[in-house]
């Protein structure tokens, strides 16, 4: 059954480690995922962002895919579902096709707007028991579409976007989404401190969790981060064992075109990073 993100969230706070959200695109990355969490005793979060909920038919399919699988793979650690970067109008379609977690991204609209939008899709979440991330500041770079300016958080922003009842909130601290630039500055941890300071025990999300150096990551935490998305990562990972199996020729071997054998090695580097995040993040056997 999925599960609500507030709950695995307030426990990732209280027990400084932090969940994963990773992004899925198709039945192998689900799989992928869903297996490693499970192997590994971890809590996770499964994200769509509006373009990924497109490509697999509609967020109906992605519900009755992903709960499905949940029974067949007997799956027993606690997974979210959750809409990544969702505008007003999605995040109504995921919610009412049983998503039980929802991002929605008003972080392009003035303050005010963003409060009001917010504070409308908090309502419609919480009546049917679904958890509700909101964004302040932009994460930098580009996800499927979502551009973003890479604007830094407003402290007091955020903790008025925390006050209208959210369960975590997204903050732009430098973080980017896609590779990090050679010339990167890194993420801002006084920006971080200074909305901890104001939001308390509030679960603080990073975006952009591609490549970010394992001692930023645990920092991070330290400073009240409880969910870390990564993406492209996996994307890469998956291209990149793909590509080895074609180059060596292993498609024309046999039966190796078989979709089955040609996407295996793609899945197995999915489960790799999945598992490296989870050790990294600390919510190994946090299930
Ligand atoms: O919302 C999803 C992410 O923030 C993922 O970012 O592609 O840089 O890992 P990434
Ligand atoms: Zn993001």
């Amino acid at each position: 059954m999925l599960v609500s993100a507030e709950k695995m969230l307030k426990e990732a706070v209280a027990g400084k480690y932090a969940v994963g959200h990773f992004n899925i695109n198709n039945l192998e990355w689900t799989k992928a995922i869903l297996l490693t969490a499970q192997e590994n005793n971890s809590p996770v979060i499964l994200g769509v962002s509006e373009g990924a909920g497109k490509y697999m038919c509609g967020y109906k399919t992605v519900t009755a895919m992903v709960t499905a699988m949940l029974e067949e793979l007997n799956i027993t650690i606690p997974v979210a579902l959750h809409l990544d970067h969702g505008s007003y109008e999605g995040a109504k379609k995921a919610l009412e096709a049983g998503f039980s977690s929802i991002m929605f991204d008003g972080s392009h609209y003035n303050i005010e707007e963003n409060i009001e939008k917010t504070k409308e899709i908090v309502a419609l979440c919480h009546s049917k028991g679904v958890s509700v991330e909101a964004e302040v500041g932009a994460i930098g770079g580009e996800e499927d579409g979502v551009i973003g300016s890479g604007e830094i958080a407003d402290p007091n922003e955020c903790k008025k976007i925390a006050d209208l009842g959210i369960d975590m909130l997204a903050a732009g601290i430098g973080n980017i989404h896609g590779k990090y630039p050679a010339n990167w500055a890194g993420l801002s941890f006084e920006t971080l401190a200074k909305i901890k300071e104001l939001v308390g025990d509030m679960p603080i999300v990073l975006h952009g969790g591609t490549g970010i150096p394992e001692e930023m990551i645990k920092k991070a935490i330290s400073l009240g981060v409880a969910k870390i998305n990564v993406n492209t990562e996996c994307q890469l990972a998956f291209a990149d064992a793909t590509r080895k199996y074609v180059e060596a020729g292993k498609d024309l071997e046999g039966k190796g075109f078989d979709p089955r054998k040609l996407l295996a090695p793609g899945t197995e580097g999915i489960k790799a990073i999945v598992k490296e995040k989870m050790e990294i993040f600390g919510s190994i056997n946090k299930a």
